[in-house]
């Protein structure tokens, strides 16, 4: 979910419609605002946000402070009833929440059995009206109440409280979800990340785990839950607006797709001397020790960034020798996980704030692992939560479906086995200046398979009305394969299966027919022969194959029903450049059925909740 909250000398509504827009990416099962303009007014509705502005029109809206908010639904289905804000028993408090109240259940009885009612299935109403509860028996201060309620509270919130009795004035908490807030001159602005506020401030704090805000107009004071004062570090934002606009392409997914030869470019910059033979990376240098003499890497992620990390896995392995497992961030934190001493935690985020990776992590830490954040989003939870690490330098990723921090995750990824790989000795001179070199080139050769946008277009349309699919690959494109499958799914809502190309042979050539298109990642590399064999199999069942395939390989073309091209790269680096069609035909095909292809039903771009 997305939290927006202004409070100030503008108009509140156009400062938090417009933030609730930029924060869709978090979910947007429905939106809704609470304005305070001599008594509270709620609007919400289910859909997206720019369905609740449409219902607004004509309305009053006027008001200098308010809360709005974007919904991804977990406790009850997306609508307008249980859309936030929330109201309280008494109609005085409104309060929107990210995150999930994990005793809620509890609580939710004994205010039943107190006479209170219930006109939503969230969690969010039950705290409120805890607040409430608590706020009308004590009396004294609302911040109070919060505090109270708070240390009750078990699970991961981000709270904002309007109340009627005391309009100047915003009330704020968080722990686990994230909470930005943005200093202007005789205003402030709140927010789950800091895009919509950029463009009125660069100034911001961070709010910390366990610590509640009280903003007014011209006043931020923060306290801890045992209510002392803590001072608010305030932080320079040097993101642009330009990063978070469409730039002329149709979707955010499609400029994301075209920004990688410079996204990349980006995250090599200042770290890859390809000539020098070094790879600087600060973040990473500290630990520079602990890496070469683990024993074990644990990669921890979950969904796109997940597939970074099995790419990775093959090159650590490769180049350093040391064993790496991946983990879905999910599991690995609910099974009692092994850590032992030498073992090193490599958490991927593009968001840094995805729940489940977040609280692996922390479960890591707690057991004394060394953790490095391979995470986009500066100063995001998981980078703070992280000992060191490196950032992606991305950019802002707008498309739900992960585009461009994925070939980021694996540049990063790349450049810390490499140097680790040199330091070892694991690594020839020979091999790491050669990949160095690679790895310069991916920013060209990435501009190049760009340049087969047509092409794959033309492909999209053929196969857009498949309703299965296979993807495959083997070694390093292995993971590119289950990447592609991924994107399609999200995307065109077809499903798709990816698998190691051998192993298709136990179980999904049962669904080969003529109507099955599989898609092979099949560039040079030292299974291609192998790889080759697959597509035979696939042919002699008549399936039809679409093959992604290394500039000149006339043999594979052959085979394939359609071919799309790449530049050759090294097995180790090719996974960057052959992702770019997976890319385009997802978008193509989503685009062509007339998807949101920016906001695929039933996603949401960070996923907050666990
Ligand atoms: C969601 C997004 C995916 C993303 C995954 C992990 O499912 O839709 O695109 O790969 O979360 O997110 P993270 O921000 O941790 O990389």
């Amino acid at each position: 979910c997305g939290i927006v909250a202004y409070i100030g000398h503008r108009e509140a509504y156009p400062v938090i419609l417009k933030g609730l827009k930029r924060l869709e990416y978090r979910g947007y099962d429905s939106a809704g605002v609470a304005l305070l303009n001599s008594g509270l007014k709620v609007y919400k509705k289910q859909g997206k946000v720019a369905d609740l502005e449409d219902t607004l029109v004509g309305k009053d809206l006027h008001a200098n402070i308010g809360i709005g908010h974007t919904r991804w639904a977990t406790h009850g289905e997306p609508c307008d009833r249980n859309a936030h804000p929330h109201t309280s028993r008494n109609g005085k408090l409104s309060m929107i929440h990210n995150g999930i109240i994990e005793n809620y259940a509890q609580i939710k009885s004994e205010l039943i059995k107190k006479g209170y009612n219930f006109t939503s299935d969230t969690d969010t109403e039950v705290l409120l009206n805890f607040i409430d509860d608590i706020h009308t028996n004590n009396g004294g201060a609302l911040e109070e109440a919060v505090r109270i309620a708070l240390k009750r509270v078990v699970g991961a919130y981000v709270i904002v409280l309007l109340d009627a009795d005391n309009p100047d004035t915003l009330i704020a908490a968080r722990k686990g979800s994230p909470l930005v807030i943005g200093i202007g001159k005789g205003e402030h602005f709140l927010a789950s990340d800091a895009s919509p506020i950029i463009e009125y401030t660069k100034e911001v704090v961070y709010v910390n785990d366990y610590e509640l805000a009280i903003i007014k107009a011209d006043e931020l004071i923060l306290k801890n839950l045992g209510n002392e004062k803590v001072s608010p570090f305030i932080t320079k934002l040097d993101m642009e607006m330009a990063a978070i606009e469409k730039g002329g392409y149709d979707h955010f997914m499609l400029k994301e797709i075209f920004e990688q030869p410079n996204t990349i470019f980006d995250c090599l910059r200042g770290r890859l001397d390809a000539t020098g033979g070094t790879i600087t990376m600060s973040g990473i240098q500290k630990y520079a020790d602990q890496l070469t003499t683990a024993n074990r890497i644990i990669m921890i992620a979950c969904g796109t960034s997940w597939h970074a990390g099995l790419v990775a896995e093959y090159i650590f392995e490769e180049v350093t020798r040391i064993p790496v497992e991946v983990e879905y961030a999910s599991e690995f934190r609910y099974r009692n996980p092994i850590i032992n001493k030498g073992d090193v935690i490599i958490a991927i985020s593009q968001s840094g704030e995805t729940a489940d990776t977040l609280v692996a992590i922390e479960t890591a830490k707690e057991k004394g692992a060394i953790i490095l954040g391979v995470v986009n989003v500066v100063g995001s939870s998981i980078a703070r939560a992280s000992h060191g690490g490196a950032y992606t330098h991305a950019g802002p990723e707008i498309g739900v479906a992960s585009t461009k921090a994925f070939t980021a995750q694996l540049a990063v990824l790349t450049m810390i086995a490499l140097k680790i790989g040199y330091i070892k000795g694991t690594l020839t001179e020979k091999r790491y200046m050669h990949l160095l070199n690679e790895l310069n080139d991916v920013p060209e050769k990435v501009a190049t398979a760009l340049m087969q946008k047509d092409k794959i277009r033309e492909i999209a349309s053929k196969y857009k009305n498949a309703s299965d699919s296979l993807y495959l690959g083997r070694g390093y494109n292995f993971p590119v394969a289950l990447e592609g499958a991924l994107k399609l799914k999200e995307i065109s809502y077809i499903h798709a299966e990816g698998y190691p190309a051998a192993e298709m042979k136990h179980g999904p050539i049962a669904l080969v027919d003529e109507k099955l298109p599989v898609f092979f990642v099949a560039t040079k590399d030292s299974f291609h022969e192998k790889v080759l064999s697959n597509m035979q199999e696939i042919k002699a069942r008549k399936g039809k194959v679409i093959a992604v395939v290394s500039e000149g390989d006339d043999a594979a073309s052959a085979l394939a029903d359609d071919t799309i091209t790449v530049p050759y790269a090294d097995e180790l680096i090719a996974p960057m450049i052959n992702v770019i069609p997976m890319q385009l035909l997802a978008y193509y095909i989503g685009v062509s059925k007339g998807y949101d292809v920016d906001k695929p039903r039933n996603l949401a771009k960070s996923v907050t909740v666990e």
